[in-house]
């Protein structure tokens, strides 16, 4: 056996096979399915990009128009469950609300246990389609209003937009809201896609492991960083002081979110959509300063530290000029990373292994038990 070496974060450790998707951090490459995110990002749409990461391909029009319907008729939640989410605290973060909604799920669905290959695809579908009216009636909840019903004429994105704000959205923001979904489906075995496959390994439920994956991505580490970019911007205030700001940031150790990757050590691909979906969206908006600020803050953090924006870095600005309130920027990408989680979850269980790695011990040895009395 060869000899055991630590590595802080499991960086740089290949911790598994995967055929979903693949990261050439050198180069700032992403692809799905072997597909480049820039194309997936120019021509697909969300729906597509799920079928491509559950079967490996893209669909025939004919495919693509039963798997909408599939999708759309997955959308209900049951009574019970959002009940639960009316029950939770109105100050209650959302991400711990969706993360509590996924897990009560189970225990309406019939289908929760189920360990058949065919059962547990229509059940992931079911979570992916469920996923946006959840993180929707939450934010209705909170705010004392009823959930809007799910319109069956509108695809995946267009209808969370509608579900959260009772208005049918402009197609500028329902392109803007499809591009997102796309580029947040999956990358490869990010830490909530990893703590969703540790789960996934033991043959726990798929809410479970989803529900972990939910807890994992709340961190602003992770998916928590988009939230963080926007009180950022806030905090900054204004372009005259975003000089400032950053120095200050980086003399006094801070982190900027927003900013940096494990994997990439250039452009994020998928911060290029985003940086020029932030600028049309907020120019349409006429509220182009938090792109403008967003920029500034971004030509500094590379001149001083050579650090490239990420994904959470311009959909902070672009989700906040959409109207999103800034806690729900991370249940938005969970919306989409529905997709990726599941999918590696069905990938998991087509090959299980558990996952058990080994630690280092770096405490004491050999101490001896001391009773109780004799303690000092
Ligand atoms: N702001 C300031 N400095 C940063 C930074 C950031 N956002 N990201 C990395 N660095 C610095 C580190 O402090 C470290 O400096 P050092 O060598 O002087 O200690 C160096 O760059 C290497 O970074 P490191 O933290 O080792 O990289 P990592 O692979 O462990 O971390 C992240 C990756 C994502 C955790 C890290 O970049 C980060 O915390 N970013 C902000 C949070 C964020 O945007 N997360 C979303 C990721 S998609």
């Amino acid at each position: 056996m060869a000899e055991a070496t630590t590595t802080a974060g499991l960086r740089n450790v290949v911790a598994g096979q995967s055929g979903i998707s693949s990261i050439d951090g050198q180069r700032g490459i992403l692809a799905y399915r072997g597909i480049d995110i820039h194309e997936l990002a120019e021509r697909s749409t969300f729906e597509e990009t799920v079928f491509l990461l559950y079967e490996d391909r893209l669909p025939t029009a004919e495919e693509l128009a039963a798997f909408r319907q599939d999708l759309t008729r997955e959308r209900g939640v049951p009574e019970p469950v959002l009940q639960i989410v009316r029950s939770l605290p109105a100050a209650t973060h959302p991400m711990t609300a969706l993360r509590t909604a996924v897990s009560a799920l189970a225990a309406y669905d019939p289908d929760a246990e189920a360990t058949d290959t065919v059962t547990r695809k229509r059940l992931a579908l079911r979570l992916v389609a469920q996923a946006p009216t959840l993180v929707a009636a939450i934010e209705r909840s909170r705010r004392g209003q009823p959930p809007v019903a799910p319109d069956e004429a509108l695809g995946h994105a267009a209808n969370f937009l509608f579900m959260l704000t009772g208005t049918r959205p402009e197609p500028a923001a329902e392109r803007a809201m499809d591009v997102a979904l796309v580029l947040h489906a999956d990358h490869e075995f990010n830490a909530s896609t990893f703590a969703a496959r540790v789960a996934a390994s033991t043959l726990a439920d798929l809410h479970g492991a989803i529900t972990a994956a939910l807890a994992t991505l709340k961190g602003p580490l992770h998916g928590g960083a988009n939230e963080a970019v926007m009180r950022t911007l806030q905090e900054i205030g204004g372009l005259e002081k975003a000089e400032e700001w950053v120095k200050r940031a980086f003399a006094d150790k801070r982190k900027i979110m927003g900013f940096g990757h494990a994997v990439y050590r250039t452009e994020d691909p998928r911060a290029t959509h985003l940086r020029r979906l932030s600028r049309q969206v907020g120019e349409a908006a006429s509220q182009r300063s938090w792109f403008d600020l967003s920029e500034r803050v971004e030509e500094i953090v590379r001149r001083e530290k050579g650090l490239f924006p990420n994904v959470d870095f311009y959909s902070a600005s672009l989700y906040f000029v959409m109207g999103i309130p800034i806690d729900l920027f991370t249940p938005v990408f969970a919306v989409s990373r529905m997709a990726g989680w599941t999918a590696h979850v069905l990938e998991q269980w087509s090959n299980n292994k558990l996952i058990r790695p080994e630690s280092e011990y770096v405490g004491r040895s050999g101490v001896r038990y001391v009773p109780l009395e004799a303690r000092g």
